[in-house]
């Protein structure tokens, strides 16, 4: 990852991040001072990916209880923004818990403490997770000399703290020196495949860019080794939500018997939720297709069943999605 640039950090009592939305033509940092400015960067994606989100709206929190802010009224604010990404709710829930436990004299104190808590949990995870993968990696390495890994939308470092969930295993191959490359996947509408085609010219990782409905073909005529994506909340029976045109790359994996993993951290398991059906697509806006004067459905996620999933890559290990209670916190 690039030593120069960071996804969010603080700064003399502020919250400092990384404008995704100017990305990848200018590096921007935006001064987060307010509840209101967190909230608003989560919804407009200055910030984005699932653990980012949670990081952001942890230290939110803390910028809203410098206002004065009443807890509740924070937290209804911030859990508004995005509704898919679990990590959201995972955050603020932690943050609930630790604060309602501190003398109120404390919480603004406690309340900082905790999100730079959550922020250096989420780069150990995705270190772990580097790792992890990096076993699959090096498993084809062997076999064929070099690996050629599909991803979709980003799930590298710009999406969390640092090194990434799907692009952590790539970041791991790469600085082993094993001949990795990556297919990258435009994803529209927002294309994020943007972000990650520039994070892996930061560190020089071979990759090529693809349009979304190439994936398929590319699959068929065996030039891909392995998908790897990130998610945004995966349910207790290792349904997975992630960003719309996953589920695409789930069916053409399995109809080319092409490995397809899951890279997430465990905040991103939602025990809670009992399968897809249960998780809550976010729709956004049709301007995100530019000016069209037709009728706009503009689901930002999909769902891929378990049983198209070879496994999910946590900071506990490889585990196959029907098995996520073995690692149950
Ligand atoms: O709408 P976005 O850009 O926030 O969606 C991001 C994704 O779907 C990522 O794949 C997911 O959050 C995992 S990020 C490590």
């Amino acid at each position: 990852m690039s030593t120069l640039l960071q996804t969010i950090a603080e700064e003399n009592g502020d919250v400092v991040i990384l404008d995704q939305t100017k990305l990848p033509d200018e590096a921007v940092y935006v001064r987060l001072k307010t509840l209101s400015d967190a909230a608003h960067a989560i919804r407009v994606m200055q910030v984005r990916g699932a653990p980012l989100i949670g990081v952001t709206a942890a230290y939110g929190v803390a910028l809203g209880l410098e206002e004065g802010k009443p807890l509740d009224e924070i937290l209804a604010q911030l859990s508004a923004t995005r509704p898919t990404a679990v990590n959201l709710h995972w955050a603020l829930k932690r943050m609930r818990r630790v604060l309602e436990n501190s003398a109120p004299a404390q919480r603004q104190r406690r309340a900082w403490e905790e999100a730079r808590a959550i922020a250096d949990e989420d780069r150990e995870a995705n270190a772990a997770i580097g790792r992890h993968g990096l076993v699959v990696l090096e498993a084809i390495v062997e076999r064929k000399g070099a690996v050629s890994v599909m991803t979709h939308c980003n799930a590298g470092w710009l999406a969390t703290v640092a090194y990434g969930t799907a692009l952590a295993p790539i970041y791991a191959a790469h600085a082993a020196a094993l001949a990795v490359h990556v297919w990258v996947s435009e994803t529209r509408p927002r294309n994020q495949g943007r972000l990650t085609a520039w994070e892996l010219a930061q560190s020089q990782v071979p990759h090529t860019f693809i349009a979304d409905n190439a994936a398929g073909l590319l699959m068929m005529q065996g030039k891909v080794d392995v998908v790897i994506v990130g998610a945004d909340r995966i349910a207790a029976n290792g349904d997975t939500a992630n960003k719309v045109g996953t589920y695409l790359k789930a069916l053409a994996a399995s109809a080319h018997h092409v490995p397809f993993y899951v890279a997430a951290p465990l905040s991103t398991i939602d025990f809670a939720c009992p399968d897809g059906a249960q998780i809550p697509i976010e729709e956004r806006a049709a301007e995100e297709f530019g000016e069209l004067h037709t009728p706009v459905v503009n689901p930002a996620f999909d769902i891929t069943p378990a049983q198209l999933i070879t496994g999910i890559i946590t900071e506990r290990g490889i585990v196959a999605p029907g098995e996520l209670a073995k690692v149950r916190p």
